[in-house]
Order: structure tokens, then sequence, then C-alpha cells
């Protein structure tokens, strides 16, 4: 009886184990998403774009964009089709906005062409979302 419960709670000891490291991988793939994604940012994005806080270039600062509404930086002359373009930058707004600007917010003042590459934007965009990974 003993050895048996023994042996169940070891099961389901090497379930939990197998669990946290199922979790640990995960989190290393988004944070290696987001380590691509900055090498994107910085050659693509940050000549207009910060991802400080406060610091708005060409560009609006990009910080904590991600789940906010569009054109909601303080300080910064946002065009008035992104004002009203009641768009929330979520993983599909950002991702066809950065694959053409222009075709999702027309007139919209960011010079940029678009991102043709879906898994570019993705990474990207997991950027976007936590700069601060490694
Ligand atoms: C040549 C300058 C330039 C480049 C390059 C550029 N942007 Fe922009 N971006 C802007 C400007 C200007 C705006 C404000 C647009 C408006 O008001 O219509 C903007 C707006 C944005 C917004 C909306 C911000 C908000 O608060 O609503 C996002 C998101 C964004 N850019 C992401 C990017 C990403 C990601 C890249 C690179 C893939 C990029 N931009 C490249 C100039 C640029």
């Amino acid at each position: 009886m003993k050895a048996t419960n023994g042996n169940r709670v070891r099961r389901l000891g090497f379930g939990v184990m197998l669990g946290f490291g199922a979790v640990a991988v995960l989190g290393v793939a988004q944070a290696s998403n987001a380590a691509q994604g900055k090498v994107i940012f910085d050659a693509q994005c940050a000549a207009c774009h910060s991802v400080k806080p406060g610091v708005n270039g060409i560009g609006p600062s990009l910080y904590g964009v991600y789940g906010k509404p569009a054109a909601h930086v303080a300080g910064f002359a946002f065009s008035a089709a992104l004002k009203n373009s009641h768009l929330v930058w979520n993983k599909v707004t950002l991702s066809k906005f950065l694959a053409n600007p222009q075709a999702v917010v027309p007139g919209t003042k960011m010079p940029y062409l678009g991102l043709p590459s879906a898994s570019k934007r993705a990474e990207v965009i997991a950027y976007l979302k936590n700069p601060e990974a490694k």
C-alpha cells in the first residue's frame, strides 16, 4: 500500500516536472522571438521609434504600446487618421498595420512601406510586448 502510494507520488512528481519543463521551454522560445524582434526593430523601426517611455522621435515612443488604443502617447502629434482609427494594438491589429500601414490606416503619417514577412512581424510584436526580454 505504502509502496504503491510512493510510486504514485513519484509519478506525479515526474509529471509536474515535465510540466515545468514545458513552460520553461515555452518561455525561452518567446524570449528568443523577442530577441529576433529586437534585431528587426533596430534595423527597421529604431530610426523613428524608441521603446523607452516618453521618448518620441519622428514616430511616437512605442513603450507599452501593446494592448493600448492607437495614438494614446502624450506629447506626440498623431495624424487625424490614426487618432480616428479606433484601433487597439494587439497581435492582430499590429500585424495588419505593420504589413501595410497605409492600407490599414489610410492617411497615417508613418512613412513605412511595410514588413511583408508574417513571422518577422510576429517577432517584432513579441519584442514590442516585452522589450526587456533577452
Ligand atoms: C520613417 C519613420 C518610421 C519608421 C521607419 C517606422 N515608423 Fe512607426 N510610426 C511613425 C510615425 C510618424 C507614426 C505616427 C503615425 C500617425 O500619427 O499616423 C508611427 C506610428 C506607429 C505605431 C502606432 C503608435 C500608436 O501609439 O498608436 C506603431 C505601433 C508603429 N509606428 C510601429 C512601428 C514599427 C514596429 C516599425 C518597424 C517595423 C515602425 N513603426 C517603423 C514613423 C515610423
